[in-house]
């Protein structure tokens, strides 16, 4: 070897031994709470919050459980953004010199105040007809002295009840701090571990993917191959996950990571550092990257942490509701639940479309001219087919029929950027809106509005007024709105700052015109509508829409993670599971049993429920439709029976009386599912009253039905039993469920 060989081979050692010395890693280091932490328990005594600075004057705080570590010390604060006020340098550059502002250390603590609350308040509509707010309160000032960069004052206040913990920044009115915007707010949430979690990609604009169980340090690998495609979809991290979070330690306390009363900020998403097991809050960027724009006095949303020793506390949990604000209206006597179908499933599977015509290469409003258009026959909204639906959803004690295509601009609004796209008050030709909804009232339900926006928001502002008259001219009093697509303004996403005001104005405007809102798209509901209780509905994650891509365990998983922020519109009630009766060229089948189709409107509670299928599916499978016509959709109590999340869930609610539904039906009903495994599940009725007897309705897979595969029988007859029987609050039911199955049962009494 020659002299240059040697030296270049010594070199190439030296510099894989210089790599190895860079890449090993430093243990991250430990926060550490101050001696002179401030302690505040849960009404319980069983949570304990510790608040202090560290060393460098950075807040911090630790939750645990009778004993038990759930968050370890974590850090709290924000960087901010400075923008130089050196104007010359701007106007020479062209450019906004920022810097970072360090809002997270150097603080010390100026003031502590406690108080607590016990109070019970009445929901407009929900789960329980009473809910109890019970909690302690910690509130600390903390001041960043003028040597410390900023002259500002923050306040952080705790909330902790008995199942978890809700703390929130606050900025008073200040001289220094008027105004200001956030680069990244450094919020942690320290794991007690490498935890198993049920997650699903963190991303800026959409939540409609399936969950994924994995231990903290496996979501790294796995998450790349988990993010199913979506018509906006904006990834930030191969560690980043969405609130809600379930977790699970391995010695069984149940933690969820959420927010609360999301307003006039951006929704968060968490980083993982997946060496520490930290979790960091990530906010939505808007536009130009900003994360959050402050005017004092303001507040951030509620951070929470929910931990609970037994998974069926977590759905009985009130957590986030209560940290949000009372009820806002005044009137809410023009709200109520709402029981639908919907000339919608048609669309979904593509036996039919929302488009009218194959004429327009492109569409223009107002002078693309419909009237002379040659229609393609397939468009779904036609007078005809939305009067069949009527007559078939009126004569089953139905509230109200969605009707989607009924607006010019459908051939024109997938994936095309447009910023002008519907304007929400002009129907096709062939849909006469007078005409159908006189025809709907004189039957006794309400149409449905649908408001496609296009994800194009100003668009949809823009037309908000005219648009919410012109129901209030015809009678509508709900309306189903949509974000599919990038939003525009460009480079906005769904869940920044301007599109979270964007959502709570519609239905802020919605109430001033008494109308119901259900957003699909939009951010995920963080408990609002307690305050707004129009908002009846959301989707903000994977629904019946994705039909044979739901994997079996995501209905057990919804009710910890998604629904903890306010009921979603799963749009449930699917009996033809073999989608080529629907679309020839679609030959995949939904997975699941028509029991669990029925079991889902007990167990995903919301006060607006679907029966997405087509009335000829119904009316082939009468026996199991009764569960559906009968199923209440509002509840003054709710008891969970079973429950662990990803494997089944059972809950048992009884019945309040609502518009259709008089108060002598106090009847209780039960649903029950599992996920991709048969169970046999056993729970007492020990919810009923005692020394009363009662007949229970039961719809139970049969040995022969298989929610993966359709079952082995071609009838769907064959998958379902109804069969009655006496039962008292000593009866205890053990229930099979086929895989992916479920069951359903109407308790009255005798
Ligand atoms: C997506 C919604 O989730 C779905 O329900 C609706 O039919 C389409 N967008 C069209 O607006
Ligand atoms: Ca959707």
């Amino acid at each position: 070897m020659d002299i240059f060989k040697k030296l270049a081979a010594a070199f190439a050692v030296l510099v894989m031994v210089l790599a190895a010395a860079g890449c090993k890693e430093k243990a991250p280091k430990k926060t550490e709470i101050g001696d002179d932490a401030l302690v505040l328990a849960s009404p319980d005594g069983k949570l304990e919050l510790r608040f202090g600075l560290t060393a460098d004057g950075t807040p911090a705080y630790s939750l645990s459980r009778e004993g038990k570590d759930v968050i370890l010390p974590s850090k709290l604060g924000f960087e901010l953004r400075g923008k130089r006020l050196d104007k010359t340098y701007e106007q020479k550059s062209g450019k906004v010199y920022d810097h970072p502002v360090d809002f997270h250390s150097g603080f010390s603590m100026v003031d502590a105040q406690r108080d607590s609350l016990d109070e019970t308040w009445e929901p407009v509509w929900g789960e329980e007809s009473q809910i109890r707010n019970h909690y302690n309160e910690l509130a600390v000032t903390l001041e960043k002295g003028k040597d410390n960069g900023t002259d500002a004052v923050m306040v952080i206040r705790f909330r902790l009840f008995d199942d978890g913990l809700g703390f929130r920044y606050e900025f008073p009115t200040q001289d220094k701090l008027r105004y200001f915007t956030i680069k990244e707010e450094l919020t942690q949430f320290a794991m007690p571990g490498d935890i198993t979690a049920w997650w699903i990609p963190g991303d800026y604009d959409t939540q409609e993917y399936n969950y994924t169980k994995s231990r903290l340090s496996e979501i790294r690998t796995i998450l790349p191959n988990n993010a199913e495609w979506n018509a906006s979809q904006q990834l930030f991290s191969s560690t980043g996950v969405q609130t809600s979070l379930q977790l699970k330690t391995d010695d069984s306390l149940y933690i969820n990571i959420h927010e609360a009363a999301v307003v006039d900020y951006p929704a968060t998403s968490l980083n993982l550092d997946d060496k520490s097991f930290i979790f960091t809050t990530w906010l939505t960027p808007d536009a130009q990257g900003w994360k959050g724009h402050i005017q004092t006095p303001g507040k951030t949303p509620w951070r929470t942490v929910m931990v609970v020793d037994d998974a069926r506390k977590a759905l009985a949990s009130r957590l986030i509701l209560n940290l949000n604000e009372p009820c806002a209206l005044d009137d809410v006597s023009w709200i109520h639940p709402v029981k639908y179908m919907g000339v919608w499933w048609e669309m979904i599977t593509g036996k039919s479309h929302w488009s009218y015509t194959d004429d327009f290469p492109t569409v223009e409003l107002g002078v693309s001219d419909y009237s002379k258009a040659t229609p393609h026959g397939r468009h779904g909204a036609n007078n005809d087919n939305v009067r069949r639906y009527i007559d078939f959803a009126a004569a089953n004690g139905f509230d109200a029929l969605l009707v989607e295509g009924w607006n010019e601009g459908w051939e024109d609004w997938f994936g095309c950027q447009k910023d002008y796209v519907f304007d929400f008050v002009t129907p096709y030709p062939d849909f006469n809106l007078k005409a159908l909804n006189e025809y709907a009232h004189s039957k006794g339900i309400k149409l449905i509005m649908h408001h496609e926006s296009s994800a194009s928001t100003v668009n949809y502002e823009r037309h908000l007024e005219e648009a919410y008259s012109l129901m209030n001219k015809y009678g509508y009093d709900a309306v189903k709105s949509g974000y599919v697509g990038d939003i525009i303004p460009y480079g906005e996403h769904h869940y920044s700052q301007a599109l979270v005001n964007h959502y709570l104005y519609c239905v802020k405007k919605a109430a001033e015109h008494r109308i119901m809102v259900n957003a699909h798209e939009a951010v995920r509901p963080t408990g609002l509508c307690r305050t707004y209780p129009n908002l009846i509905g959301n989707e903000a994650a994977m629904g019946t829409e994705f039909r044979s891509q739901v994997l079996p365990h995501h209905v057990t998983i919804l009710p910890f993670t998604r629904l903890q922020g306010g009921p979603m519109d799963y749009t449930p009630g699917i009996f033809e599971m073999d989608l080529s009766k629907l679309n020839p060229s679609d030959h995949s089948r939904v997975q699941s049993t028509i029991c669990k189709q029925l079991a889902l409107y007990v167990t995903m509670y919301s006060p607006l429920q679907m029966a997405a299928d087509l009335p000829q599916h119904y009316k082939a499978q009468p026996d199991a439709f009764q569960f559906i016509k009968d199923v209440a959709i509002d509840w003054q109590k709710s008891e969970y029976l079973l429950a662990e999340p990803g494997d089944y869930i059972v809950i048992a609610r009884q019945a309040k009386a609502t518009g259709k539904r008089p108060a002598a039906d106090a009847d209780w009903f039960v649903g029950g599912v599992t996920d991709e495994l048969e169970r046999d599940l056993t729970f007492k009725l020990d919810f009923l009253d005692e020394g009363s007897t009662y007949e229970a309705t039961i719809y139970a897979d049969t040995e022969k039905a298989d929610g993966i595969t359709g079952g082995k029988v071609l009838d769907a007859k064959e998958t379902y039993s109804v069969t009655k029987m006496e039962v008292n609050s000593g009866s205890e039911l053990t229930m099979h469920c086929a895989r992916s199955g479920g069951f359903a049962i109407r308790i009255q009494k005798k």
